[in-house]
């Protein structure tokens, strides 16, 4: 069993409310962004409900990244809609975003390669801290307070995610398909409405997706996070998503539960070809 399977009850995550309303926590409407001539995505709209795990797939450059830069203010569309937990995202600023609930890994990893794990996460705990400047400044002890909080929570959750043993090793020691283990720690540290992963499982063997697949089972039942999991392997989209949906050249083809999509005639034709890492 895999050590985050082991760990003790996490007490990080507070229980809520079952949520009263049928609206979507995150509605797309008609987005589009272009890059000169470059259609990256052409009207794409979908909702997810809260607690769902929705797979996004499509061939590359299909505009997966690119929604995602959207949904976490890095672009910022010629036109659509982003309505998140009831509020315009598009409104936000991008610094805002982590404190709007909205927690992301990259494709490419975004770490800091010179500092250890512990660090890595507990950076991602910044944008939820209260205390401001001058206090951090003038040493208060409410920043000490502060800062023994946030260390606790980052160490439940690399204990959750099995990364206690490298707490104190810094990231450019590691793994690819590790480094991504440590940016979902540090997305979760914020405590997240919604999880954006972009390609999670990639450098990942057979048997650590499977571990993966459990972990984002895992981290949606202690965190009630809600998941939008954008990945090439369909084989764990197709497992671990509620719903799913398919991109090519930045329009939306299909959309519903996986054996829904996977049965999809433009779903196919768009795989038929391609890459198909399953
Ligand atoms: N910053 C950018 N500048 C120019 N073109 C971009 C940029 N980001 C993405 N694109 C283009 O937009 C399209 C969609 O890319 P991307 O969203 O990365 O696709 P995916 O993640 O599905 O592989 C591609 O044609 C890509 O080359
Ligand atoms: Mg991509």
């Amino acid at each position: 069993m895999p050590a985050h399977r082991r760990a003790a009850h996490y007490p990080m995550a507070t229980p809520q409310p079952p949520r009263l309303t049928s609206n979507p926590l995150l509605c797309v409407s008609d987005l589009s962004v272009r890059f000169g001539g470059i259609v990256a995505l052409d009207g794409i709209s979908f909702s997810v409900q809260a607690g769902q795990i929705c797979g996004v797939i499509g061939p590359n450059g299909a505009g997966k990244t690119t929604l995602f830069n959207c949904l976490s203010r890095l672009y910022t569309p010629h036109a659509g809609t982003i309505v998140f937990d009831g509020q315009d995202l598009l409104a936000k600023p991008q610094h805002a975003i982590a404190a709007c609930g909205i927690g992301r890994t990259f494709q490419n990893v975004a770490l800091f390669p010179a500092m250890t794990v512990r660090e890595n996460v507990m950076v991602g705990r910044h944008c939820r801290t209260a205390t401001g400047y001058i206090a951090n400044a003038m040493r208060l002890p409410s920043v000490g307070r502060e800062e023994a909080q946030v260390r606790q929570r980052t160490d439940r959750l690399l204990e959750l995610l099995a990364l206690s043993r490298i707490a104190d090793t810094p990231v450019r020691n590691l793994s690819f398909g590790t480094r991504k283990r440590v940016e979902m720690a540090r997305a979760l540290v914020a405590d997240p409405k919604i999880l954006l992963l972009d390609e999670p499982a990639a450098g990942l063997n057979h048997e650590e997706v499977d571990g993966l697949r459990e972990l984002i089972l895992d981290v949606r039942e202690r965190f009630h996070v809600t998941v939008l999991l954008v990945e090439h392997h369909l084989n764990l989209v197709m497992r671990v998503s509620d719903q799913v949906v398919a991109m090519n050249f930045g329009r939306k083809i299909a959309d519903g539960s996986p054996a829904q999509v996977q049965a999809d005639k433009e779903v196919v034709r768009a795989y038929l070809g391609t890459e198909e890492t399953a």
